[in-house]
């Protein structure tokens, strides 16, 4: 049984596999993460991620494993599961396989019991705005000056929710 078929979605594209993340993507994944973002999760943020019991999981090239399109980090609470990171490698942005890889993650969840994602969002990143409210999120409140300081301001935070309906759930 391979680490897809494990994860409960046969869904999955011909154009990317997906695996649970682990230590040894770590250094290809981290230099991705720096060119996105302004403040980027560290080696020792991820690591830690994993070794507390996140759902990690990383969209890569089917022809070569450490070609990495994208990654997801969620954090499962009593209530809903946290989507802490969700990237497209810089090089395939716009290309929808971030609406792709929430697709997945949402079927995922649904397939496991889950009964909702939620995220936050900077009011800036139009394109995960775009995205989200595509794939059914809803804006529930703002968190005030959330994020870190960048150049002595801090941004505030989009909280969005996505209720997962059972019925959604994929079939085999
Ligand atoms: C946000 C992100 C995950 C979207 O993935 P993607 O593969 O680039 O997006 P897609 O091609 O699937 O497009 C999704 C939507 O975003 C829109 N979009 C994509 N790039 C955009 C841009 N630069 N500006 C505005 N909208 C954009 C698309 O038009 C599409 O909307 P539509 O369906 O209404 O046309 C990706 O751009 C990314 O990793 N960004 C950096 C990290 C990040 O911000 N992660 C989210 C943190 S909350």
């Amino acid at each position: 049984m391979t680490s897809v078929e494990r994860a409960g979605d046969p869904h999955v594209s011909p154009r990317w596999h997906v695996r649970p993340m682990r230590l040894v993507d770590l250094p290809d994944i981290t230099p991705i993460e720096s060119r996105i973002f302004a403040a980027p999760w560290t080696h020792g943020n991820f690591a830690d991620s994993l070794a507390a019991g996140y759902d990690g999981w990383v969209f890569s090239d089917p022809a070569s494993a450490r070609s990495i399109l994208g990654y997801a980090l969620l954090m499962w609470t009593p209530d809903e599961v946290h989507l802490l990171n969700l990237s497209v490698n810089d090089q395939v942005q716009g290309l929808g396989l971030g609406a792709q890889f929430m697709q997945w993650i949402i079927n995922n969840l649904t397939y496991r019991g889950a009964g909702a994602i939620l995220l936050e969002v900077r009011p800036s990143n139009m394109a995960a705005l775009r995205l989200y409210e595509r794939m059914g999120f809803h804006r529930i409140g703002l968190r005030r000056g959330y994020y870190p300081p960048q150049d002595g301001v801090r941004e505030d935070a989009i909280v969005m929710v996505r209720r997962l309906e059972a019925s959604e759930a994929p079939t085999r």
